[in-house]
């Protein structure tokens, strides 16, 4: 099986979703036979492609199909963004791994690498990041500091908090929490878990690329994760609902990354990230080393800190190094 002519007609379905078109146009458009096509066709179909055909109306790509590409996130993404360099996997051990063996390679900035499943997904404190495949997203998107306005990496996570959170809002109508410093709730539960990685020139104490990699949980079943991370992590869709095209979702989150900052404050971003914040003014447990204690949240600050008041009455800040928030 020719793979060009398949992604050809990958495309074509992808720039044409909910609508039939017949076999003949599609070997026309693409210059291929008729037999090509359907041959391409079978091959997506076998692949995970919902594709539906009709005697004398032709194929269809549903409007929700959820199987992601390169090519099918290339459709989804502004000319601009278009000549990206993009890796996309069917399974990976991570993402954020790869996007690392790139960056060394000196991969320029903007650089994408998502997958469908992970074997070896990575979280924050050197845990792992359960992926399961077909209804999440992991992806890690290389930046270099020069070519961004946010290159502090708390104040940069917490800018991703708040766009993965806008495009997951929009394209779902799910409205997620942000719980410091980096992880998105919904209902209690954890659906998406951000991790920056960044590498910084000894001689100059610079930084010379950061990775930021971002794992969702869109319509994973509950089944689906160990039973210790089932307690804790939840998923955006459940599985009764109608899916949204995963491509779209990460052409969202790609292009609100890369774009979106230029044309925002610190300030700006730092309030977006308040008002989506589940602790701000509440009671919660903070872990400092081995020390747990109970603090009222005050306010979050311009650099991504987290103030908080004692029972005595005291404020403290805190950064994301020195403490962690448990919630449950
Ligand atoms: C956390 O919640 O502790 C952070 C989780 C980050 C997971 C993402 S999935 C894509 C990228 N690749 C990885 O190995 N980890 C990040």
């Amino acid at each position: 099986m020719n793979l060009k002519t398949k992604d050809k007609v990958l495309a074509f379905l992808e720039q044409n979703r909910g609508t039939h078109i017949s076999g003949a146009k599609i070997a026309a458009e693409i210059e291929v036979s008729r037999n090509a096509v359907w041959k391409a066709i079978k091959q997506l179909e076998i692949e995970g492609y919902e594709i539906e055909a009709i005697t004398n109306k032709g194929y269809c790509l549903s409007e929700t199909n959820s199987q992601m590409s390169a090519v099918g996130l290339i459709e989804q993404l502004q000319t601009s963004f278009k000549t990206t360099p993009i890796y996309y996997f069917e399974t990976i051990d991570s993402t954020n791994k790869k996007a690392k063996e790139l960056a060394i390679e000196g991969a320029s900035h903007g650089t994408l690498v998502f997958a469908n499943e992970q074997t070896a997904g990575k979280g924050r404190y050197g845990r792992s990041f359960e992926s399961p495949k077909d209804t999440g997203i992991y992806m890690s998107l290389i930046l270099r500091p020069q070519e961004l306005m946010f290159n502090d990496p708390t104040i940069l996570t917490s800018y991703a908090a708040v766009v993965v959170s806008e495009a997951i809002e929009s394209l779902t109508g799910k409205k997620v929490g942000i719980k410091w410093v980096n992880d998105l709730f919904l209902e209690n539960k954890k659906v998406c878990g951000i991790l920056t990685e960044a590498v910084t020139n000894f001689e100059n104490g610079q930084i010379e690329w950061i990775v930021l990699g971002i794992g969702i949980n869109l319509s994973t079943s509950q089944e689906a994760f160990s039973e210790e991370v089932s307690l804790k992590a939840g998923s955006i869709l459940a599985t009764s609902e109608k899916e949204i095209n995963r491509n779209q979702l990460v052409a969202k989150i790609y292009e609100g990354l890369l774009q979106t900052q230029k044309e925002l404050t610190v300030l700006e971003v730092m309030e977006e990230y308040k008002a989506r914040s589940i602790i701000l003014n509440k009671r919660v447990l903070i872990q400092q080393g081995k020390k747990d204690l109970y603090v009222l949240i005050k306010d979050i600050d311009t650099a991504g800190q987290l103030i908080v008041q004692l029972d005595n009455g005291e404020l403290k800040t805190f950064n994301s190094g020195e403490i962690r928030v448990v919630l449950n």
